[in-house]
């Protein structure tokens, strides 16, 4: 990367990495400057940076899990899942003396809601901001000082933004001030969604009762700018044995960096522009996906990557149709209406959500412990 910044000016502002940086140059260099060497570290040390005392601590990139972490969430998951169905409140004065920032500078509804209610599930006290630039913005203020004044009120930050780097932005502004608290990717942009890659983990894992080598993922429709295709690519990738295929017209195939990524891992990567007819029988698992028209582009959606109701049966004995949602046309109408289907898995999928981020906000505040054997001495 070039060390010079070059900035966009917009109603004289200077924005840069699709973050805005004030409105005087001097400064707004020297900042982005700073930023700028500390992504410009190797991959190693910005994970090294996300770990406090031996632990996870921001919450950013799929590529920062591993097997043993993903398992910590998925079992607290499903031990939150399990104390709250037998009506039992105490896990809700687990994290009461916590506060968090839901930050979402982009659209979202169940990323949010779900966020929301976990929150709500372990007793933390919660506030949303849903545009940081009415406010700041007008009055010059950068990004990053903003960023550090509000964090300075909570216990932990939730962010979602358009920007590829905002996560890293986060953690670099946490780092430079006194009070670096966590900070968990609700989604950056077009690369990144590890918490949905964790809820759909948890889903793949509860569908599979563990089993997860060798398994095929068929990944469907916008795999070059679907977020959240990136991040259970990169888990899965984890697995030995597993299995990709990419299926999308060439524009929206799967990014050279995410398929570099997982080949080098042992995932074996097949893109493909056939009819996804012609592959569904190979799947364990099929991730649909919608045209993320919001960055450019065409919306319109390919016929021959639809997933229709014949499908279903095409689909191998146990196999599971996914799709992190919201949805349009990429899956036949009819197959909303079918009750309990066993394969058909959105539905689930979305209310895992929930269960997955009390686990990982558990996690994060150190309190998972507490909760899975609350569960292992209500099973007794
Ligand atoms: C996804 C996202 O925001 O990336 N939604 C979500 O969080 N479940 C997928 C999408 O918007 O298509």
């Amino acid at each position: 990367m070039k060390n010079s910044i070059e900035f966009s000016e917009k109603e004289g502002g200077f924005y840069w990495g699709n973050i805005y940086w004030g409105k005087n140059k001097k400064v707004a260099e020297f900042d982005a400057k700073k930023f700028k060497e500390f992504i410009n570290q190797s991959p190693e040390e910005i994970k090294q940076a996300c770990y406090k005392e031996g632990r996870l601590n921001h919450i950013i990139r799929a590529e920062h899990f591993d097997l043993s972490f993903l398992e910590t969430i998925c079992e607290t998951a499903r031990a939150a899942r399990k104390v709250a169905k037998l009506e039992d409140k105490s896990i809700k004065k687990l994290l009461s003396s916590k506060s968090v920032l839901n930050f979402f500078a982009q659209p979202s509804q169940r990323t949010f809601l779900s966020f929301s209610l976990a929150e709500a599930h372990l007793g933390m006290r919660r506030e949303e901001v849903r545009d940081i630039r009415t406010s700041s913005f007008s009055k010059g203020e950068s990004e990053k000082d903003s960023l550090r004044t509000i964090s300075s009120y909570f216990d932990a930050l939730v962010c979602r933004n358009p920007s590829d780097i905002y996560d890293l932005f986060a953690v670099w502004v946490m780092k430079n001030s006194d009070r670096e608290i966590p900070v968990i990717n609700a989604g950056s942009g077009k690369r990144e969604h590890p918490t949905q890659g964790i809820l759909d983990y948890y889903t793949v894992r509860e569908s599979f009762k563990g089993e997860l080598e060798g398994r095929t993922f068929v990944y469907v429709g916008d795999c070059a700018r679907g977020r959240t295709v990136h991040s259970l690519a990169k888990i899965m990738a984890l697995h030995k044995g597993t299995e990709a295929y990419f299926i999308a017209p060439e524009e929206l195939q799967i990014d050279e960096e995410t398929e570099k990524y997982i080949v080098e891992r042992g995932t074996k990567v097949f893109k493909e522009t056939k009819p996804l007819k012609e592959l569904i029988n190979l799947a364990d698992v099929v991730y649909m996906t919608r045209i993320q028209d919001e960055h450019g582009g065409e919306g319109e959606y390919n016929q021959d990557y639809v997933f229709s109701l014949e499908m279903l049966e095409l689909m191998k004995e146990g196999s599971i149709l996914m799709h992190p949602m919201p949805k349009r046309d990429e899956i036949d109408p009819r197959i909303d209406y079918l009750k309990k289907h066993p394969k058909v898995m959105y539905w689930r999928q979305q209310r895992n959500g929930m269960w997955a981020r009390v686990a990982l906000l558990a996690y994060v505040f150190g309190v998972d412990e507490q909760i899975r054997k609350h569960y292992q001495r209500m099973k007794v």
